[in-house]
């Protein structure tokens, strides 16, 4: 394997960090080692395309486990770590709060812990150029009103999720590690993304497989409530783009300028699919929508104010909303496969405690 100078990727066998892996690989030059835990959302079939290039390596293992994490910073010498490993979905942490404290806060700190051992014993030219970066979230700021103005980094945090919370309290512990111990660290907060791989619990796929299969698409509560998409390869291009020009010990907000309420996407999706499956069960596919009761503390409004990493970094993201909506119903039509082996076993479980479908 090439040794130049890696990387240390967490949680990428994940949605977003396969799709962050397989970019990567494509426009950087060095090596990626891949450390996850294959938890039901966690699938190397992601990641297929690049699982013989020399520079790709997995780990299976826990962030939460500090003997591999160290043993791993010691044989790799990363040049960063790039920290996606999560529990992510809102709707599964309000039935089981444990495993998002754990991976999120514990996880966390153990990884804060075994690089800031690592950065200790590194020459000064190694140290300056090193990297923690913390890959968060929008839903740590809470909840916006409608008129209210996007979040912008100096927004408090204000989570309502157990999901949210977490993630909000891993901000706080690498904010301090920056702030006490000089751990070099850069946050970023993005919105909702979507696209490729993303596993069919959330809203997108998950409509986009219930129309496919004529099953009825669940909207929660009055189907108002606002999320700012972003497409995924969007969000990695802001990563790497932060990785490589972002200030030490800063945050960056990510967002795609698409406020969308819930029902707008699901009618969007359908209409796509009207176009592109006109045989499929149930057409128009919008008469699969229906009204499901709320999730508890829904959020009403996320929106991201993403002037400072477009001002000050040039990022900017590709896709409209236009554009990354049909390739991504488009990658799912095209990847049945995928879809057959992710939705086996465990899936219907939640399906089945989440919708009692
Ligand atoms: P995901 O649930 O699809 O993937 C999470 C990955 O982490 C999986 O591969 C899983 O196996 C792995 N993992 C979980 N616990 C682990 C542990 N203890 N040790 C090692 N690996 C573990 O999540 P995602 O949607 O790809 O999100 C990735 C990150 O981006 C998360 O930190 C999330 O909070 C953040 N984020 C997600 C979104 C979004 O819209 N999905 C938006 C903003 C930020
Ligand atoms: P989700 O994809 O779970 O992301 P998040 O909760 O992190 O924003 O949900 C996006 C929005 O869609 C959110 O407002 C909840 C809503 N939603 C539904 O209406 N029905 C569903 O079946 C799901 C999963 C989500």
């Amino acid at each position: 394997m090439v040794q130049n100078h890696p990387i240390l990727v967490t949680g990428g066998a994940g949605f977003i960090g396969s799709n962050f892996i397989l970019q990567w690989l494509t426009r950087e030059a060095d090596s990626v080692v891949n450390l996850d835990k294959l938890t039901y959302a966690g699938n190397l079939s992601n990641l297929e395309k690049v699982s013989s290039d020399p520079r790709y390596s997995f780990i299976h293992g826990d962030i939460c486990d500090r003997k591999l994490v160290s043993a791993l910073l010691q044989r790799h010498r990363p040049r960063a770590i790039v920290h996606f490993a999560a529990e992510s979905h809102v709707d599964r942490s309000i039935h089981g709060p444990d495993d998002f404290v754990r991976t999120n806060v514990n996880g966390t700190f153990a990884l804060l812990e075994e690089a800031r051992a690592y950065v200790a014993e590194m020459a000064p030219s190694e140290k300056t150029t090193f990297r923690f970066l913390h890959v968060s979230t929008d839903e740590v700021y809470g909840s916006l009103g409608p008129q209210a103005p996007s979040f912008s980094e100096i927004s408090p945090h204000a989570p309502n999720s157990p999901y949210a919370a977490s993630k909000a309290a891993s901000d706080h512990l690498v904010r301090a590690y920056h702030h006490t111990y000089g751990l070099p660290t850069v946050t970023t907060n993005c919105s909702n993304n979507y696209g490729p791989y993303q596993f069919p619990e959330k809203l997108i796929p998950l409509t986009i497989l219930h129309a496919l299969q004529g099953k009825p698409i669940p909207v929660y509560g009055d189907g108002q409530n606002v999320r700012d998409w972003l497409y995924v390869e969007d969000h990695c291009d802001a990563i790497r783009t932060v990785l490589a020009q972002g200030k030490v010990g800063e945050t960056y907000n990510i967002g795609g300028r698409n406020e969308k309420p819930n029902l707008e996407i699901v009618q969007t999706i359908s209409a796509i699919l009207d176009e592109l499956r006109p045989k499929d069960p149930v057409v128009p596919h919008s008469k699969l929508i229906t009204f499901v009761q709320d999730r508890p503390g829904h959020d009403r409004r996320y929106a991201m104010d993403a002037r400072k990493i477009e001002g000050e970094l040039g990022w900017r993201p590709r896709e409209t909303f236009e554009t990354g909506i049909r390739k991504t119903v488009e990658w799912y039509l095209a990847h049945q496969a995928w879809i057959q082996e992710v939705t086996s076993g465990t899936y219907r479980q939640w399906m089945a405690k989440q919708y009692s479908m």
